[in-house]
């Protein structure tokens, strides 16, 4: 990492416009208190270009012919890649131990998951894990979706070989269980869980990226809002409220909620936690540009 010293100084102006160019692009808010954040995260991007100052970048993000390279760089950079297996259990058990079986005894069609910033796998993992757990991982059409809108995230979950820490809250055998272990010590999820899950890449801010892989009945949005100002999240969940059917579940992270912000979805306790169910109602107002399921 470059030190303080040798990189240069995010002035007021280029941090205000970086600022608000990153929150339109990524939803992410570095207010007054990560600016140092922001300007660390970014400095070895503007030094690797041969940059001098920040306004620079600035200007390259927004005018440059390879601009959209240079975002999908920044995403990589700004992307917070920590997650582990069975993170917030309950609610991978309230899938596999309410929400699948009433799926399955309501509908002959296929449950589809979405597991919406995936980060380097683990909770799309989880997912099938949890329903191979009951059953119903097999011969019932489950489709799982994993997408981050960082390549290099979704590049290490496609490769999916996992160390120590991603096992930190596994329960006792599954590792065994559901993984091999490499000659270097790593492990990587048996095919037949692998095979369940198609890995892509999706900017939660960009509707038409969203909104195909939100046509979902479950939807797990985990601890990427907690970087997303309150627009940013009314509007993702505006989106995901146009594709998904009603009835729908979507489970947000531990400190994530929705309660004041006024969308469509209801909040419900179920087995240990929380989920967050779309409303019978939603999106009368967009009724007529909603995707149909
Ligand atoms: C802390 S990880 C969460 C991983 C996992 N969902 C969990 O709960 O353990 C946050 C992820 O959100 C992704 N992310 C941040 N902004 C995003 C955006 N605008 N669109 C899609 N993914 C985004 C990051 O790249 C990162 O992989």
């Amino acid at each position: 990492m470059l030190q303080h010293h040798d990189r240069p100084p995010l002035t007021d102006a280029a941090y205000t416009l970086l600022r608000d160019l990153i929150l339109q692009r990524t939803g992410m808010v570095f207010d007054q208190g990560k600016r140092d954040l922001l300007a660390d995260k970014l400095s070895e991007l503007v030094a690797s270009l041969g940059l001098t100052s920040f306004l620079d970048y600035y200007y390259l993000l927004r005018y440059d012919d390879a601009a959209e390279e240079h975002w999908a760089r920044l995403m990589d950079r700004l992307s917070v890649p920590e997650t582990y297996f069975w993170r917030q259990a309950e609610q991978f058990e309230a899938l596999a131990d309410i929400v699948a079986p009433a799926h399955f005894a309501r509908k002959q069609g296929a449950l589809r998951i979405w597991s919406a910033a995936c980060c380097t796998g683990e909770e799309a993992i989880s997912i099938a894990m949890a329903l191979d757990r009951v059953g119903l991982l097999e011969g019932r059409g489950v489709q799982i979706r994993a997408s981050d809108g960082s390549e290099a995230m979704v590049d290490r979950a496609r490769a999916a070989t996992y160390g120590e820490r991603s096992f930190r809250q596994m329960p006792v055998g599954w590792r065994e269980r559901y993984f091999d272990q490499a000659p270097d010590g790593r492990w990587r999820p048996l095919e037949r869980i692998r095979d369940h899950i198609q890995y892509s890449v999706a900017n939660l801010v960009r509707p038409e990226e969203v909104l195909p892989l939100a046509a979902a009945d479950v939807i797990f949005c985990r601890n990427v809002f907690i970087y997303f100002s309150d627009d940013a999240i009314r509007s993702v969940v505006e989106t995901f409220a146009r594709a998904m059917p009603r009835g729908a579940h979507l489970f947000l992270g531990a400190s994530e909620s929705l309660t004041r912000l006024g969308v469509d979805f209801d909040l419900q306790e179920m087995g240990k936690g929380f989920v967050y169910v779309r409303s019978a109602n939603a999106g009368l107002a967009t009724a007529t540009n909603r995707v149909t399921t």
